[in-house]
């Protein structure tokens, strides 16, 4: 593919299909490298489309072998066939069948899209235009059809045989080694939902029961001798099928519902209708082997696919532009389903972890695009943290905005007059404006237009009259094709803090029953009366909207918060805040007294020995400083890596110094007794003592060397042990490099836990680390071709180790490069992926954002570059706003 010849694909460009399909058969005997589908279509004119328009269909590497219409084999005069489509000029002006046989290799396919192979399984992924790589189709989500899927193999090579939908048939062909199945899907489903399953696999299953009573078999196929690994996941099903009924009255509508788990895969995990496909990362799980942010990962995911069947199969998306209305939405499903599970404030703070990490990244950088964006080149180089975590940012707004009540019952009418249908933003937000009376359109503003608003507070005190008053103002910065931007509509949830922690009970005007201002234009003001004493404000609580918030708060007033705040995610971000400011200062070389740093620290001790056992899980993130991006987000320009790394080094051992009893404490009571459990509070406790492991060895090498070395040794589940051997990584020497060696020599049989290994080795903060990942990539467990090896290793030195990557002579970069060029002629999702650590190259000073374009540069220049990563080069290139 020619990236200079791409063409762009624009929402405005839109129109329905001139050719509908109403039932799809597919027969499909599977072949290492000859697999045959015979693909039987009928199709009919769209009554909505062009009345003397052709029929292209979609194709991308199919060979044709055989195409017949209504049953009449086509001569050659009468279509055309290339492996991109498949073109009738003359076709039928009524309904008729389309016969296409096609021949594939999966064996060859190595950009895991269409029908491949891992580990000598089948499987398929078509989302989102992975279809047309297995027949010829009107490959679009409107296009929506009614499947029947007949697959045949050799029995040896594949005794399990998956479809989409119920399983009507199977059997032995006489006389042969083979058998078939054949799998019906009732629900008409647009071809990105399609898949298809044959390989050797082990089952663990069960049965659930619906709230009207039906009877669904629920079942997780693995590697064989891997069953008992998918039992945490099957729980996890199960409780989100559970969570749907309860929360949203969504109720699963087939009689069974399978999940098969692949070891290659490029994406975490697949809403196929009926057959989930999984990364098998998502699904296998035992403590030996998971760590607990395993266990909460395979929990959110297993929830987010089983959510998408309402949200994005009964009801789908009109074009890929819509793409936020599933995944979107169905984040916000699987954030709310996480925050009733496990705990509601810590979930919420991971979240805007990700979202700022991701999100906010993504909109300062030459990437940034609207939640629904306007044109592509490569759709997917769009499944972006902006479509997904800002998107479920919108949902959330919107429930903020309408209350509970309302959502729910907007969320039922969408539901009832969509489904069936390919629906688009605005057929969801009708929804709303009906059951609320209210009008939308100033909130749709959020999925159109792109960059983090930036909204500056400043508060009033008036002790004669008693009043408080809040200015805001708000302003979003330009992004690529938005150079001026309008306000948006962003609810700011707040509340009063009195400075010695009691209660202050004071009204505002224009704040709702649930303390919720509507700040909609470009500066407005909420004035609250009877306000005892000068209070402490506390805006965007819950993080109710995804901001920037520039605050005129001292310090000291910021860890009135941190200790007196009712709004746990403001507790948190208050010491974040306070943390980063020292953070910035020290990166950027401007003098930081000592007794700045002095107070933070004696705050946070104060805060560990009052606050933090009551709830470790959340004491854990308190006590833990910004990340090294995150430093270099905020600070935003000429950024410096190193200088980062050491001020957030400082500030550590500082803590660490600080706090060194307590933080010794919390590592005595809060030792693990009994058996490994991954439920949230369990994990909690673990999260807090090795988050003080990591300080304590931040305050004294030593210390931390000896406890990490008896953690590493005695630990009885995953995450002690990776938490330990991480410390270990950050001190070299011997004990360092002995610790590898025996974590690999006990996990090498073990791809997911060796990613662990490379993942670590990838983010030691030291120079010898790109040669030791140059090193890790010649390993016996890494492969090229897998989609997690490669994340791990060079994924994570990417986007985990800061400093290396971003090494002022280029090295770093120019790994990079090669690795995506040569990633790029196997897997352009995979290489285009890769690509994105570069994003926020312009922000680094001089001499490093000088080597990453030169790097970039190169890229971009290569012939034969995917259309991916074309894409990808080609926008991080682009002069911003222009
Ligand atoms: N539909 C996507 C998977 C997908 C994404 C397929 C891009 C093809 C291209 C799936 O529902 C999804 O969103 N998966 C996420 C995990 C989820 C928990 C956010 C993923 O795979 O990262
Ligand atoms: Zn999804």
């Amino acid at each position: 593919m020619r990236t200079d010849i791409a063409q762009i694909v624009r929402l405005e460009d839109y129109r329905p299909s001139d050719f509908l399909i109403d039932r799809v058969e597919l027969d499909v005997r599977l072949h290492p490298t000859a697999t045959r589908v015979t693909a039987t279509l009928a199709l009919r004119p769209n009554p909505e489309g062009r009345a003397d328009a052709p029929l292209v269909l979609d194709g991308d590497e199919v060979n044709l072998k055989a195409l017949a219409l209504d049953g009449r084999s086509l001569p050659g005069g009468e279509f055309e066939a290339s492996p991109q489509s498949l073109t009738i000029a003359q076709p039928p002006r009524r309904p008729f069948t389309l016969t296409i046989e096609t021949e594939i290799d999966p064996t060859s396919n190595t950009k895991l899209m269409g029908l491949y192979r891992s580990s000598g399984n089948y499987c398929t992924q078509c989302e989102a235009e992975g279809f047309r790589r297995i027949t010829y189709f009107l490959d679009r989500p409107d296009v929506m059809a009614v499947y029947t899927t007949r697959i045949e193999a050799e029995r040896e090579e594949a005794p399990v045989l998956l479809g989409n939908g119920n399983l009507v048939e199977a059997g032995a062909i006489e006389g042969t080694g083979r058998h078939y199945a054949v799998w019906h899907d009732p629900h008409p489903k647009p071809s990105y939902l399609f898949a298809l399953v044959g390989g050797r696999l082990g089952r663990v299953a069960k049965s659930f029961t619906t709230m009207s009573g039906r009877e669904v078999e629920l079942a997780i196929y693995v590697e064989p001798g891997k069953e008992d690994r998918a039992d945490y996941a099957l729980d996890a099903l199960e409780r989100s099928m559970r969570w749907d009924e309860q929360a949203f009255g969504r109720e699963y509508d087939l009689d069974v519902f399978n999940i098969v788990a692949v070891s290659d895969f490029n994406m975490g995990a697949m809403e196929n209708k009926g057959l989930n496909i999984f990364n098998d990362k998502y699904v296998l799980a035992s403590p030996e082997t998971a760590t607990d942010a395993d266990y909460a990962n395979i929990e959110a995911i297993i929830a987010h696919e089983y959510f998408h069947n309402w949200s994005g199969n009964r009801v789908t998306c009109r074009d890929w532009f819509q793409l936020c209305l599933k995944e979107g939405l169905t984040v916000f499903r699987d954030q709310e389903f996480s925050s009733d599970e496990r705990s509601r404030p810590v979930h919420r703070i991971a979240e805007v972890k990700t979202l700022r990490a991701r999100q906010f990244l993504e909109d300062a950088s030459p990437l940034a695009h609207p939640v629904r964006p306007a044109q592509y080149r490569e759709i997917n180089n769009f499944y972006t943290a902006t479509v997904y975590e800002k998107g479920a940012e919108i949902v959330r707004m919107l429930k903020t905005l309408i209350g509970p009540e309302d959502f729910r019952r907007g969320m039922d009418l969408y539901y009832e007059r969509c489904d069936g249908t390919a629906a688009t933003v605005e057929d969801f937000l009708d929804a709303f404006a009906e059951v609320t009376g209210r009008d939308l359109s100033h909130f749709a503003r959020w999925y159109a237009q792109a960059g983090t608003p930036r909204v500056t507070v400043k508060g009033t005190y008036d002790e004669a009259a008693r009043t408080y008053r809040l200015d805001f103002t708000q302003e979003t910065p330009a992004t690529p094709g938005q150079p001026t931007k309008e306000p948006m509509a962003i609810p700011v949830a707040l509340g009063l803090v009195a400075r010695d922690g009691s209660a202050l009970d004071a009204s505002g005007d224009r704040v709702n029953a649930q303390g919720v201002f509507l700040l909609d234009k470009a500066s407005d003001s909420v004035t609250f009366t009877g306000v005892a004493s000068r209070p402490v404000p506390s805006v965007f609580r819950g993080f109710s909207a995804p901001v920037k918030v520039s605050l005129d708060l001292t310090n000291e007033e910021l860890l009135v918060l941190l200790r007196h705040d009712s709004d746990a995610f403001n507790r948190w971000q208050a010491a974040q805040t306070v943390a980063m400011r020292l953070l910035v200062d020290l990166s950027k070389g401007t003098s930081v007294p000592d007794a700045a740093i002095a107070d933070f620290t004696s705050a946070l001790r104060a805060f560990m020995e009052a606050d933090a056992l009551q709830d470790p899980a959340f004491a854990a993130l308190a006590i833990t400083l910004p990340g090294e991006a995150d430093i270099a987000q905020e600070i935003g320009a000429d950024v410096d890596p190193d200088a980062i790394h050491r001020a957030r080094r400082h500030m550590r051992r500082h803590i660490g110094q600080a706090c060194l009893e307590t933080l010794q404490d919390f590592r005595r009571s809060l030792a693990e007794t009994g058996a490994y459990s991954p439920d949230a509070a369990s994990a909690g406790r673990r999260a807090l003592r090795n988050a003080s492991l990591d300080l304590l060895a931040a305050a004294d090498a030593e210390l931390g060397e000896a406890l990490a070395g008896e953690q590493f040794a005695s630990a009885g589940n995953m995450t002690d042990r990776l938490a330990s051997l991480s410390v270990l990584t950050t001190l070299p020497g011997d004990a360092r490099e002995k610790a590898l060696a025996q974590f690999e020599e006990r996990y090498r049989h073990e791809p997911l836990v060796l990613d662990k290994w490379f993942t670590l080795q990838a983010a030691i903060p030291e120079d010898g680390t790109l040669e030791r990942v140059k090193r890790l990539m010649q390993h016996p467990a890494f492969s090229i071709n897998n989609p997690n090896r490669v994340r791990s290793l060079v994924g994570s030195f990417a986007m985990l180790n800061q400093m290396q990557f971003n090494r002022a002579d280029g090295s770093g970069y120019e790994f990079l490069a090669d690795i995506v060029l040569r990633v790029d002629a196997l897997n352009p999702q995979l290489a285009a992926r890769l690509l994105t650590s570069f994003s926020s190259w312009r922000m680094m000073e001089k001499t490093r954002r000088g080597k990453a374009e030169q790097a970039l540069r190169r890229i971009a220049g290569k012939p034969n570059l995917s259309r991916d990563v074309g894409d990808i080069a080609a926008r991080s290139l682009e002069e911003q706003n222009a």
